[in-house]
């Protein structure tokens, strides 16, 4: 019986020096955060860069900050909708023609699909002994 304990008590010592580590964990977590980060940004308002960004610079930051864009995620629909309702409360104009390219830029990137809310599951994790020092 003390045998068996004190096997059971060693056994608990070694599996700490057998301990395994999840290095690439971190190492596809940052990949995924950088992926995030390395969008375009316009340095003036904070907004994705992109071909219709001029527009929507035009005609949706002269009330209020990009920062309520960049808070909020719609579908193309509901965008449409947050128009219709400046529009018919807040004096927001028509806007005509460039109705399209606003919408276009907002779908493209402020879906609500593309926000990174959590990481892709881990593939491939690598391994590896602890060394004990
Ligand atoms: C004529 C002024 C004006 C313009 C131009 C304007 N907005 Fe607004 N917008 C407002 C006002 C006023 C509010 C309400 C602010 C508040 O609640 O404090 C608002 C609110 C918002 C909100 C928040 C809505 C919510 O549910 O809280 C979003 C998103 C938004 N605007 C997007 C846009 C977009 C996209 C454009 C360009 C098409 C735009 N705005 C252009 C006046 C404007």
């Amino acid at each position: 019986m003390k045998f068996f304990i004190i096997l059971f008590l060693t056994a608990g010592l070694f599996s700490n020096t057998f301990r395994t580590v999840r290095i690439s964990e971190n190492a596809s977590l940052a990949k995924t955060l950088m992926a995030a980060d390395t969008t375009k940004k316009d340095p003036e308002t904070g907004l994705v860069a992109d071909e219709n960004l001029y527009m929507v610079k035009a005609q949706c930051t002269s009330c209020h900050s990009s920062k309520l864009i960049l808070a909020n995620r719609f579908t193309r629909d509901g965008w449409k909708q947050k128009i219709r309702w400046m529009q018919a409360n807040h004096n927001l104009w028509e806007l005509g023609d460039t109705e399209k390219q606003v919408l276009d830029y907002l779908e493209k990137n402020y879906a609500p699909t593309a926000s990174v809310a959590r990481r892709a599951a881990l593939k491939d994790i690598k391994w590896y002994k602890l060394e004990q020092n």
